[in-house]
């Protein structure tokens, strides 16, 4: 028996309930393939993901992370996203700035009807990561196994 090595990120998906997780459920429906190392964590909107989240999602050994929600104009709680957009440009940078690559951390707006985008986005996402290879950055040794 052959052992594939072959490096496989684990990559932390927010997705918002109203749109992108919807988006995420018709990809599968319509069997579109997005890699299963795509995590996907369901948040109520693009805005309830504190930036905390994603600096412990790198703590806790993710390679990418990608926050996904409604477009600017539908989101649920109508400026949700604009709040998470300025918070992540923010926060970005910041990582950025702390030597965390700009291709691991994204954000996407995908609505409930784009599951074709959201299978789209995912494989270029991971296909990015893969190419940056592992985040050892924020990487917390307490939290190996
Ligand atoms: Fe989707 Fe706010 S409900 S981004």
């Amino acid at each position: 028996m052959q052992v594939n090595n072959e490096f496989k990120p684990t990559i932390v998906a927010f997705c918002c309930n109203w749109c992108s997780y919807a988006g995420a459920d018709l990809s599968g429906t319509n069997r579109l393939n997005y890699p299963a190392n795509v995590k996907i964590i369901r948040v109520p909107c693009s805005c309830r993901v504190n930036p905390m989240f994603i600096l412990r999602a790198f703590q806790r050994g993710a390679d990418g992370v990608i926050i996904c929600g409604c477009h600017p104009g539908d989101c649920h709680y109508t400026t949700g996203n604009y709040y998470a957009r300025r918070r992540m440009t923010l926060l970005f940078s910041m990582l950025d700035y702390l030597g965390i690559e700009k291709g691991r951390t994204r954000v996407e707006w995908v609505s409930a009807a784009e599951g074709a985008k959201f299978a789209a986005t995912m494989n270029e996402f991971v296909e990015t990561v893969t190419k940056l290879g592992e985040n050892k950055r924020l990487e917390d040794l307490r939290c190996k196994n």
